[in-house]
Protein backbone atom coordinates (compact mmCIF):
# COMPACT_ATOMS: atom_id res chain seq x y z
CA UNK A 1 0.00 0.00 0.00
CA UNK A 2 1.60 3.54 -1.14
CA UNK A 3 -0.27 5.77 1.10
CA UNK A 4 1.58 8.85 -0.87
CA UNK A 5 1.30 7.93 -4.63
CA UNK A 6 1.24 10.93 -6.18
CA UNK A 7 1.29 13.27 -3.24
CA UNK A 8 3.37 16.45 -3.46
CA UNK A 9 5.49 17.12 0.08
CA UNK A 10 7.47 19.96 1.05
CA UNK A 11 9.45 18.69 3.92
CA UNK A 12 12.32 20.87 5.88
CA UNK A 13 14.56 19.45 8.52
CA UNK A 14 15.30 16.66 5.71
CA UNK A 15 19.18 16.48 6.52
CA UNK A 16 19.32 14.60 9.18
CA UNK A 17 17.60 12.64 12.27
CA UNK A 18 13.30 13.07 12.39
CA UNK A 19 13.19 14.87 9.02
CA UNK A 20 15.83 12.53 7.15
CA UNK A 21 13.53 9.55 8.60
CA UNK A 22 10.62 10.95 7.34
CA UNK A 23 11.74 11.40 3.82
CA UNK A 24 12.99 8.12 3.98
CA UNK A 25 9.94 6.81 4.52
CA UNK A 26 7.37 9.02 2.64
CA UNK A 27 9.11 8.47 -0.34
CA UNK A 28 9.22 4.86 0.34
CA UNK A 29 5.03 5.23 0.47
CA UNK A 30 5.68 6.84 -2.80
CA UNK A 31 5.75 10.40 -2.57
CA UNK A 32 7.20 13.23 -4.00
CA UNK A 33 9.54 14.86 -1.52
CA UNK A 34 10.82 18.58 -1.80
CA UNK A 35 13.24 18.68 1.15
CA UNK A 36 14.89 21.48 2.81
CA UNK A 37 17.90 21.62 5.30
CA UNK A 38 21.00 24.46 5.71
CA UNK A 39 22.98 21.81 5.61
CA UNK A 40 23.70 20.41 1.93
CA UNK A 41 25.61 17.22 2.53
CA UNK A 42 23.20 15.85 4.89
CA UNK A 43 20.67 16.65 2.57
CA UNK A 44 22.99 14.46 -0.16
CA UNK A 45 22.80 11.97 2.29
CA UNK A 46 19.61 11.50 2.75
CA UNK A 47 18.50 11.60 -0.95
CA UNK A 48 20.95 8.69 -1.90
CA UNK A 49 19.39 6.82 1.63
CA UNK A 50 16.03 7.14 -0.04
CA UNK A 51 14.67 4.39 -2.12
CA UNK A 52 11.88 4.67 -4.45
CA UNK A 53 8.85 4.43 -5.80
CA UNK A 54 9.02 8.05 -4.46
CA UNK A 55 11.15 10.75 -5.33
CA UNK A 56 13.71 13.33 -3.34
CA UNK A 57 14.29 16.33 -4.83
CA UNK A 58 16.69 18.69 -2.22
CA UNK A 59 16.92 22.33 -1.69
CA UNK A 60 19.96 24.32 0.77
CA UNK A 61 17.76 26.95 2.90
CA UNK A 62 17.63 28.83 6.11
CA UNK A 63 14.09 28.53 7.67
CA UNK A 64 14.63 31.81 9.35
CA UNK A 65 15.63 33.58 6.30
CA UNK A 66 12.03 35.00 4.80
CA UNK A 67 13.35 35.40 1.52
CA UNK A 68 14.80 32.12 1.17
CA UNK A 69 11.64 30.45 2.60
CA UNK A 70 9.50 31.97 -0.16
CA UNK A 71 11.70 30.72 -3.00
CA UNK A 72 12.07 27.44 -1.54
CA UNK A 73 8.21 27.36 -1.32
CA UNK A 74 8.33 28.50 -4.70
CA UNK A 75 10.55 25.92 -6.06
CA UNK A 76 8.86 23.12 -4.33
CA UNK A 77 5.78 24.10 -5.68
CA UNK A 78 7.14 24.64 -9.32
CA UNK A 79 9.50 21.34 -9.01
CA UNK A 80 6.48 19.29 -7.76
CA UNK A 81 3.87 20.95 -10.11
CA UNK A 82 2.10 22.02 -6.61
CA UNK A 83 2.30 21.03 -2.85
CA UNK A 84 -0.33 18.62 -0.98
CA UNK A 85 1.36 18.61 2.19
CA UNK A 86 3.99 20.61 4.23
CA UNK A 87 6.02 18.94 6.59
CA UNK A 88 7.63 21.00 9.43
CA UNK A 89 10.20 19.18 11.37
CA UNK A 90 14.00 21.97 11.00
CA UNK A 91 14.65 22.50 15.07
CA UNK A 92 17.11 23.63 17.31
CA UNK A 93 17.89 22.31 20.74
CA UNK A 94 19.88 23.83 23.16
CA UNK A 95 20.18 23.01 26.91
CA UNK A 96 20.41 26.51 28.88
CA UNK A 97 20.32 26.76 32.59
CA UNK A 98 18.24 29.63 33.81
CA UNK A 99 21.25 30.98 35.30
CA UNK A 100 23.26 30.72 31.85
CA UNK A 101 20.20 31.75 29.46
CA UNK A 102 20.76 34.43 26.86
CA UNK A 103 19.10 36.75 24.98
CA UNK A 104 20.86 35.08 21.66
CA UNK A 105 20.15 31.40 22.83
CA UNK A 106 16.36 32.69 23.20
CA UNK A 107 15.99 34.16 19.75
CA UNK A 108 17.78 31.44 17.75
CA UNK A 109 15.30 28.93 19.36
CA UNK A 110 12.38 30.88 18.42
CA UNK A 111 13.52 31.93 15.50
CA UNK A 112 14.03 28.59 14.03
CA UNK A 113 11.59 26.47 16.12
CA UNK A 114 9.00 29.50 15.81
CA UNK A 115 9.67 31.51 13.37
CA UNK A 116 10.65 29.01 10.47
CA UNK A 117 7.31 27.07 10.92
CA UNK A 118 5.09 29.61 11.03
CA UNK A 119 6.55 31.53 7.65
CA UNK A 120 6.88 27.59 5.52
CA UNK A 121 3.05 27.63 6.75
CA UNK A 122 2.06 30.95 5.52
CA UNK A 123 4.03 30.13 2.48
CA UNK A 124 2.56 27.07 1.35
CA UNK A 125 -0.92 27.83 1.84
CA UNK A 126 -0.69 30.10 -1.54
CA UNK A 127 -0.67 25.73 -2.88
CA UNK A 128 -2.22 23.85 -0.27
CA UNK A 129 -5.27 22.44 -1.29
CA UNK A 130 -8.30 22.57 -0.05
CA UNK A 131 -10.49 19.98 1.52
CA UNK A 132 -6.92 17.78 1.41
CA UNK A 133 -4.25 19.59 2.27
CA UNK A 134 -2.48 19.39 5.91
CA UNK A 135 0.35 20.55 7.76
CA UNK A 136 2.15 18.82 9.86
CA UNK A 137 4.27 20.83 12.34
CA UNK A 138 6.90 19.62 14.61
CA UNK A 139 6.33 20.55 18.46
CA UNK A 140 7.68 18.63 21.44
CA UNK A 141 6.75 16.69 24.73
CA UNK A 142 8.85 19.79 26.41
CA UNK A 143 5.78 21.61 24.80
CA UNK A 144 3.55 20.14 27.88
CA UNK A 145 5.54 18.93 30.24
CA UNK A 146 8.38 20.03 32.37
CA UNK A 147 12.27 19.53 31.48
CA UNK A 148 14.78 21.00 33.48
CA UNK A 149 17.17 22.65 31.21
CA UNK A 150 15.30 23.78 28.54
CA UNK A 151 12.96 25.94 29.57
CA UNK A 152 13.92 27.99 26.25
CA UNK A 153 13.45 25.47 24.02
CA UNK A 154 10.10 24.26 26.04
CA UNK A 155 8.74 27.55 24.95
CA UNK A 156 9.56 27.66 21.70
CA UNK A 157 7.97 24.55 21.15
CA UNK A 158 4.83 25.77 23.02
CA UNK A 159 4.74 28.15 20.59
CA UNK A 160 4.84 25.75 17.69
CA UNK A 161 1.99 23.94 19.73
CA UNK A 162 0.28 27.00 20.19
CA UNK A 163 0.68 28.24 16.58
CA UNK A 164 -0.44 24.96 15.29
CA UNK A 165 -4.02 24.50 17.06
CA UNK A 166 -5.29 28.16 16.40
CA UNK A 167 -3.58 27.83 12.81
CA UNK A 168 -5.80 24.67 12.60
CA UNK A 169 -9.34 26.33 13.60
CA UNK A 170 -8.38 29.35 10.81
CA UNK A 171 -8.28 26.38 8.43
CA UNK A 172 -11.00 24.50 9.30
CA UNK A 173 -13.44 25.93 7.00
CA UNK A 174 -10.90 25.00 4.03
CA UNK A 175 -10.75 21.53 5.46
CA UNK A 176 -7.10 21.60 5.60
CA UNK A 177 -6.00 19.72 8.61
CA UNK A 178 -3.08 20.88 10.79
CA UNK A 179 -1.44 18.56 13.29
CA UNK A 180 1.42 19.32 15.82
CA UNK A 181 3.15 16.69 16.51
CA UNK A 182 4.97 16.06 19.91
CA UNK A 183 7.90 13.40 20.15
CA UNK A 184 9.52 12.60 23.78
CA UNK A 185 13.12 11.89 23.63
CA UNK A 186 14.62 10.53 20.25
CA UNK A 187 17.79 9.15 19.45
CA UNK A 188 19.05 11.30 16.82
CA UNK A 189 22.02 13.59 16.40
CA UNK A 190 20.25 16.18 17.91
CA UNK A 191 20.31 14.42 21.24
CA UNK A 192 23.50 12.67 20.52
CA UNK A 193 25.21 16.34 20.78
CA UNK A 194 28.60 16.23 23.04
CA UNK A 195 26.80 19.92 24.66
CA UNK A 196 23.27 18.36 25.26
CA UNK A 197 23.74 18.15 29.04
CA UNK A 198 26.86 20.10 30.03
CA UNK A 199 28.53 18.38 33.04
CA UNK A 200 27.19 19.10 36.69
CA UNK A 201 23.88 19.45 35.83
CA UNK A 202 21.68 17.60 38.13
CA UNK A 203 19.82 14.95 35.84
CA UNK A 204 17.57 13.44 38.79
CA UNK A 205 14.17 14.85 37.50
CA UNK A 206 14.64 13.09 34.02
CA UNK A 207 14.70 9.96 35.54
CA UNK A 208 10.95 10.04 37.17
CA UNK A 209 9.35 11.25 33.74
CA UNK A 210 11.07 9.41 31.44
CA UNK A 211 9.83 6.27 28.86
CA UNK A 212 10.05 3.08 30.16
CA UNK A 213 10.56 2.01 26.12
CA UNK A 214 13.88 4.10 26.60
CA UNK A 215 14.28 6.89 23.91
CA UNK A 216 12.51 6.58 20.20
CA UNK A 217 13.99 5.95 17.05
CA UNK A 218 13.80 8.52 14.46
CA UNK A 219 11.82 6.39 12.11
CA UNK A 220 9.25 5.97 15.15
CA UNK A 221 8.51 9.46 14.59
CA UNK A 222 8.61 9.13 10.98
CA UNK A 223 5.94 6.71 10.86
CA UNK A 224 3.31 8.98 13.23
CA UNK A 225 4.01 11.70 10.68
CA UNK A 226 3.29 9.43 7.57
CA UNK A 227 0.24 8.78 9.40
CA UNK A 228 -0.45 12.58 10.18
CA UNK A 229 0.09 13.11 6.86
CA UNK A 230 -2.14 10.72 5.11
CA UNK A 231 -5.66 9.94 4.40
CA UNK A 232 -6.18 7.52 7.71
CA UNK A 233 -5.65 10.51 9.72
CA UNK A 234 -8.78 12.39 7.85
CA UNK A 235 -10.38 13.14 10.85
CA UNK A 236 -7.23 14.02 13.06
CA UNK A 237 -6.68 17.86 13.50
CA UNK A 238 -5.96 20.88 16.04
CA UNK A 239 -5.06 18.25 18.23
CA UNK A 240 -1.45 17.45 19.72
CA UNK A 241 0.12 14.07 18.53
CA UNK A 242 2.09 12.89 21.22
CA UNK A 243 4.49 10.04 20.72
CA UNK A 244 6.52 9.93 23.61
CA UNK A 245 5.96 6.01 24.67
CA UNK A 246 3.91 7.35 27.92
CA UNK A 247 6.56 9.11 28.94
CA UNK A 248 5.22 10.77 32.52
CA UNK A 249 3.74 14.47 32.23
N1 LIG B 1 15.44 14.40 19.11
C1 LIG B 1 14.52 14.59 20.05
O1 LIG B 1 14.58 14.03 21.15
C2 LIG B 1 13.35 15.49 19.75
C3 LIG B 1 12.26 15.47 20.65
C4 LIG B 1 11.18 16.30 20.41
C5 LIG B 1 11.18 17.14 19.30
N2 LIG B 1 12.25 17.14 18.46
C6 LIG B 1 12.20 18.04 17.32
O2 LIG B 1 12.28 17.28 16.13
C7 LIG B 1 12.87 18.07 15.11
C8 LIG B 1 14.02 17.30 14.49
O3 LIG B 1 14.97 17.04 15.49
P1 LIG B 1 16.12 15.94 15.34
O4 LIG B 1 16.26 15.32 16.67
O5 LIG B 1 15.89 15.13 14.13
O6 LIG B 1 17.38 16.92 15.16
P2 LIG B 1 18.56 16.95 14.11
O7 LIG B 1 19.52 17.94 14.65
O8 LIG B 1 19.04 15.58 13.79
O9 LIG B 1 17.85 17.55 12.80
C9 LIG B 1 17.43 18.90 12.75
C10 LIG B 1 17.58 19.38 11.32
O10 LIG B 1 17.13 20.75 11.26
C11 LIG B 1 18.04 21.46 10.44
N3 LIG B 1 18.03 22.89 10.74
C12 LIG B 1 18.40 23.48 11.89
N4 LIG B 1 18.32 24.82 11.76
C13 LIG B 1 17.88 25.05 10.50
C14 LIG B 1 17.60 26.23 9.78
N5 LIG B 1 17.77 27.45 10.32
N6 LIG B 1 17.14 26.12 8.51
C15 LIG B 1 17.00 24.88 7.94
N7 LIG B 1 17.26 23.74 8.57
C16 LIG B 1 17.70 23.82 9.84
C17 LIG B 1 19.40 20.83 10.76
O11 LIG B 1 20.38 21.13 9.77
C18 LIG B 1 19.05 19.36 10.86
O12 LIG B 1 19.16 18.72 9.61
C19 LIG B 1 13.30 19.38 15.77
O13 LIG B 1 12.29 20.35 15.54
C20 LIG B 1 13.35 19.01 17.24
O14 LIG B 1 13.18 20.12 18.08
C21 LIG B 1 13.32 16.33 18.65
Amino acid sequence: MNRFDGVKVLLTGAASGIGRATAIRLAAEGAAVYAVDVSEPGLAETAAAAGGPGTVATRVADVTDEAAVVAAVAGAAETLGGIDVLVNVAGVHKTTPIETLTVDDLHRMFSVNLVGTALFCREALKHLPDRTGVIVNTASLAATQGNPFMTAYAASKGAVLAFSLSLAAELAARRIRVVPISPGAVDTPLTRAPGMFPDGLDLTYFSKIRSYYGAAEPEHIAAAIAFAASSDAAYFTGADLRVDGGAHT
